[in-house]
């Protein structure tokens, strides 16, 4: 079975599918290890982890570079993030193909102008392209994938970018018109109601995606009770990487040496078996 069509069964099963952000091997690896379901390829992680912020300055070859790597280390169905689609209605088809051969289960689209900026950037900063242009995206990436298995995912930013509950229910209705498999709705409220809201207001009849990063309360079995299918805990691993190796290289140099750290982090032995070292060197054996 493909990882797509891993990841479909998963989403017409009975309960929520649950994924973790990531940008590379090891923090796949890491997600499957902990018990998620599906990696999210992370364009906020992976631009973080090139040193830039994630406001479409990488592209497409970047993106899938760094899902291709996700993909292979981890048994885990990979949802990549394909931020606007790297341009028009033609880039969506290329990387739509391009991820489908690189064995990635699903690709999602945000309704956002390109350059777009991250979702919790400022509202000046969150553009929507119309309904009508995002539409036709949406129906260039499903004329593109090869199985019907890939899921395409479209977002709608209509409540981060402040355009109000009513544009996002138009937008998710027009956006599964044209074809979405699933409706990602992202809110950067404090609290989980504005999500409610949607969830209990649009019936749209597809399986909705929601990332509870401003509003974390949120248990995933509150969340899928509550009509959501698929939870993104989209950046808390890159956001616990960057304190944890902070205090690490602070810790290490006021003590002039690894002594106090080495207790608190992970031993190498734990670092071969995420690695798979054992299976790699029974292949050259
Ligand atoms: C990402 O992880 O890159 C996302 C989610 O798109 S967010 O950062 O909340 O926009
Ligand atoms: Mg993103």
């Amino acid at each position: 079975m493909s990882k797509a069509a891993q990841l479909r069964a998963l989403l017409d099963g009975d309960g929520p599918v649950l994924a973790a952000g990531a940008h590379n091997g090891i923090g796949a690896a890491l997600a499957r290890r902990a018990g998620y379901d599906a990696v999210w390829a992370s364009g906020l992680e992976i631009s973080a982890a090139h040193g830039l912020p994630d406001i479409g300055l990488l592209g497409m070859s970047d993106f899938l570079q760094a899902a291709r790597t996700m993909d292979n280390a981890s048994s885990l169905p990979v949802i990549a993030d394909c931020d606007t689609g790297f341009g028009g209605e033609a880039n969506v088809a290329y990387a739509v193909s391009s991820y489908e051969a690189a064995g990635i289960a699903a690709v999602c689209f945000e309704d956002k102008v390109f350059p777009k900026r991250n979702s919790f950037a400022e509202e000046r900063h969150q553009e929507l392209v119309t309904i009508g242009e995002f539409s036709r995206k949406i129906r260039a990436a499903k004329g593109a994938q090869s199985s019907p298995d890939l899921v395409i995912i479209a977002r709608t930013e209509a409540l981060i970018a402040g355009a109000g509950m009513d544009e996002a229910l138009r937008r998710a209705d027009a956006f599964a018109a044209a074809g979405a498999d699933v409706i990602l709705i992202h809110s950067k409220a404090k609290e989980k109601t504005q999500i409610e809201e949607f969830l209990d207001r649009w019936s749209g009849g597809l399986p909705v995606a929601i990332v509870p990063t401003t509003y974390p309360d949120w248990t995933v079995a509150d969340a899928y009770e509550a009509g959501a299918s698929l939870i993104i805990h989209a950046n808390q691993g890159l956001r616990a990487t960057v304190t944890a190796v902070q205090a690490t290289f602070e810790t290490m140099i006021a003590a002039g040496c690894p002594r106090p750290v080495e207790s608190r982090i992970a031993t190498v032995a734990d670092i071969f078996e995420l690695q798979n070292m054992e299976y790699w060197l029974e292949l050259g054996a």
